[in-house]
This record gives C-alpha cells, sequence and structure tokens, in this order.
C-alpha cells in the first residue's frame, strides 16, 4: 500500500493548475447515458471514482478511453440496466446513475448504496422523487428493482436541497415528458456545471444555481464536447495549505466565486488571498488569527467538504475556533489523527472546537476519509518534522496526485 511522506515546516511558494472538479464529472458522466453518443470530457481528472465510473459505464455496454486529458465516453452501446452490487461498493456515489439508466432504458435495477465513512448516506429523496415522475421502485433486500415505462414531468419539491438528488432528478427528466421543476434544489456550482453539459448536449434545463431547476424533456440529445469545471474543493485544500505551512501559491485556473465563504475565512484568519480570471493567489505568514464560528451548510454556506481542511489550516492559529458540522453524521474522524500530530481539539456532537498550539509535530497517521486524508496532508506541512501518511487511497479518489501538486507548490511531499 503506498504511503506519502510529508515534511513541514517550510514555507510554501509555487503555482499550479487546479484538476477538474470530481462531483462535477461524476454527474456528467451519468448523463453520458442520455445522449446515445460520444462525449469527449476535457479536463477530467484522473481519479479512482471516475475509472470506478467509467467501469460502471463498460459494464452497461459503453466504451471510454483517455486521450491526453480528455476522456471519450460513447455510450451508444447501452445495453442492460443493472449496476452489479461490487461495483455500487466500489463507489456509493454510483446512485447518480439511476435517473440517467431509467431515462434511456425505463428500468434499472442496483443494490442500495452503502454507507460511507460520513455516515449513513440516504437516497430517500433520490426515490421519493423519482416516483414522483412515475418511476416504480422496489427495494427488496437491499436492491433497487425499478421501472419506469413512461416517466411524466411535474413538480418536485425536495425536502433538503440534496446535491445528489437534484442531479439525478435532472437527468430523469430529460427523459420524462413535459416539463418537470425541481423545488428546494441544491445550488452548488456542480449543479450548475451538469445544466451546462446538458444544454450543450441539446436538453432544455434551466436554474441551475437557484432553489429551482425547471427541464423540459423529451429532447433528442447528441454527444458534445465539454470541459469540466475546476474543482473548488481541491481549491480550498492547496490555499489551505499555504495558509497553514504560510508562503505565497498561485492556483491557475481557480475560481474564487466557487469558494469565496473559504476565502472570506482565510482573509479573517490574516491570509492575503487574491483572484483575477487567471485563477486565485494566496500569502500567509508565520501564524493565522482563529476565527469565527465555522458551520457547514448547503451551498452557498460553508461546504462540509472544506471542514476538515479548513480545521488543519487553523490548528496552530492564535486563540480557539468552533466547527459545527451540520451536513453530515460522522465527519470528525480526522480528529484523532491530527490530534497525533500535536493538535488541540474538542468534539462533542456535531461541534468541534480547535485551540490553537504553537507548534505540530510529524506522526504516522491514517487517512479516514477522502477530505480527512486530504486535512492530514495540510497539517503535515505546518508540522516539525516527518509525517507519515497511510490508507492514501482514500486520498486517491478526488485527488489526481497531491504529492505532485503540493511539490509543484514548495511543498516536501514524496508517495512511496
Ligand atoms: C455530494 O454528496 C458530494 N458528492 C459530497 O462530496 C458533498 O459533501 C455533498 O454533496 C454535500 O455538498 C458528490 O457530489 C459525488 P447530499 P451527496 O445528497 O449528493 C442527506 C466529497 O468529499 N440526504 O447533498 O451524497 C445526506 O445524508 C463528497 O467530495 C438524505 O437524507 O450529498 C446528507 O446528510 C463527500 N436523503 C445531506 O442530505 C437523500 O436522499 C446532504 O447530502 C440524500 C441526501
Amino acid at each position: 500500500m503506498s504511503q506519502l511522506f510529508i515534511r513541514g515546516g517550510g514555507r510554501l511558494r509555487g503555482e499550479v493548475t487546479v484538476q477538474g472538479a470530481k462531483n462535477s464529472v461524476l454527474p456528467i458522466l451519468a448523463a453520458t447515458l442520455l445522449t446515445g453518443d460520444t462525449v469527449e470530457l476535457r479536463g477530467c481528472p484522473r481519479l479512482r471514482d471516475v475509472d470506478a465510473s467509467v467501469r460502471i459505464l463498460e459494464s452497461l455496454g459503453c466504451e471510454a478511453h483517455w486521450e491526453g486529458g480528455c476522456l471519450s465516453v460513447d455510450t451508444a452501446g447501452l445495453k442492460g440496466c443493472e449496476i452489479s452490487d461490487r461495483l455500487m461498493r466500489e463507489m456509493r456515489s454510483s446512485a447518480i446513475f439511476l435517473g440517467a439508466i431509467l431515462a434511456r432504458q425505463g428500468q434499472a435495477e442496483l443494490s442500495y448504496p452503502g454507507g460511507c465513512e460520513l455516515g449513513p448516506r440516504p437516497i430517500d429523496l433520490h426515490l421519493s422523487g423519482l416516483r414522483d415522475l412515475g418511476a416504480e421502485i422496489d427495494d427488496a433486500g437491499g436492491v433497487l428493482y425499478c421501472r419506469a415505462p413512461r416517466l411524466r414531468g411535474r413538480e418536485i419539491v425536495l425536502s433538503l436541497p440534496s446535491v445528489g438528488a437534484t442531479e439525478n432528478l435532472m437527468l430523469a427528466a430529460c427523459g420524462a415528458s413535459g416539463v418537470t421543476t425541481i423545488a428546494n434544489a441544491a445550488r452548488e456550482p456542480e449543479i450548475v456545471d451538469l445544466q451546462n453539459f446538458l444544454v450543450s448536449c441539446g436538453a432544455r434545463v434551466s436554474g441551475a444555481g437557484t432553489s429551482t431547476v425547471a427541464v423540459e424533456g423529451g429532447q433528442k440529445l447528441h454527444g458534445c464536447t465539454y470541459t469540466v469545471m475546476p474543482d473548488r474543493i481541491v481549491t480550498a485544500t492547496y490555499l489551505c495549505a499555504a495558509a497553514a505551512a504560510g508562503g505565497e501559491i498561485f492556483l491557475r485556473n481557480a475560481r474564487e466565486e466557487h469558494l469565496s465563504t473559504v476565502t472570506a475565512i482565510l482573509r479573517e484568519a490574516g491570509c492575503a488571498v487574491s483572484a483575477d480570471a487567471a485563477g486565485i493567489s494566496c500569502s500567509a505568514g508565520e501564524r493565522l488569527q482563529a476565527v469565527r464560528p465555522v458551520r457547514t451548510a448547503p451551498y452557498p454556506g460553508f461546504p462540509t467538504d472544506a471542514q476538515a481542511i479548513l480545521m488543519a489550516a487553523l490548528l496552530r492559529s492564535r486563540g480557539a475556533t468552533l466547527f459545527e458540522e451540520n451536513i453530515f453524521e460522522n465527519r470528525y474522524r480526522h480528529v484523532d489523527e491530527l490530534t497525533r500530530m500535536g493538535a488541540h481539539i474538542r468534539v462533542s456532537g456535531r461541534a468541534a472546537v480547535v485551540t490553537g498550539v504553537e507548534a505540530l509535530h510529524g506522526a504516522p497517521v491514517r487517512c479516514t476519509d477522502l477530505r480527512g486524508g486530504a486535512a492530514l496532508c495540510v497539517a503535515a506541512l505546518a508540522a516539525e518534522g516527518e509525517t507519515r501518511i497511510s490508507e492514501i487511497c482514500h486520498i486517491d479518489r478526488g485527488y489526481e496526485d497531491i504529492a505532485r501538486d503540493l511539490r509543484a507548490l514548495g511543498g516536501d511531499a514524496v508517495r512511496v
């Protein structure tokens, strides 16, 4: 099993081009099923989760191959409608394929996606919305048997702005007759990217980025060439790395409008952050200030995916910061590992209080989940000595090559 070795204590200096967004390209890969054509995805990140999605597409009779940084997907050969339990277990967000398979094949069969490191990951909103569109869904013994001979558009109201449910229902609605509106839709930038992709394929979708998304179904969709948006959580990761270690970096292609709650907090902590059309610059001094309470919330609130990463950046700050994790039940699993490096963090339910310490020290730590693993990298850059990070397969789900990028930013990071 590979491990990361990071020697901290030095300031960062350098620049890197931010990879394409994992949480945008995954629903877009599901959406390619709607076209029955060839789609060229430029800037598609090479990630374990992308590989898992490609395996699902290939298991459904589709073809995919890489040409440089571009992933070409041909879904003309789509056959069958089943995602195997093995493939579902590889990536629980594979539920995102359900809407597109139903829209194209009229039926779908997949095992219930299990929970993950972050806690139970229900899909009740996905299923109730699909039933609203006319799908019949039986969940017998952990397998979902879905039939939708005809999907009919109508108004759907989500009880909470679920990202995955919004995306799944946008895709199913493309295959429904008539107009579907999704009220209380998620507003994340990845939803806007999905809408832009669908429109490039000839779909009639509008409202993404607001709480109401409208889809006029029944359009014949075709392939396209599409450039995936930059990954805002990878951007947040590298900004927090500079904040933690000090120094100055430039992130090419990063777009501040996608993570303004993160950059606002970094400025409050004492970083100088500036952005232009080319990307985001960030410089930080020796020690940050603690900040006002950080409460995770659906977009445009503070992103839950950046909670562990920002926490790592504040471990040596002056003062104490309160975190409140309001999206997932079990998203403080990185705390014990950060404590091994000398961090002072107290967790009580959804709250965690980080009290800044003078210094962190390297230690052997292990990744507990994707963003918790990224947080360990951020903390290691600010720690004296060497940190050995194991179980980095979690990090590989969302970062193309975090050691390569941290080295480009001036960090001492090696994958062995
Ligand atoms: C997406 O997950 C992202 N994943 C997550 O990123 C991200 O943390 C999350 O949105 C929130 O922004 C992808 O896009 C692949 P949700 P998703 O549905 O769609 C509850 C990362 O690190 N819920 O918005 O699963 C759910 O339990 C990952 O890149 C229901 O109750 O998130 C959670 O508490 C981690 N019923 C909340 O809603 C449902 O049917 C938000 O979930 C669906 C969700």
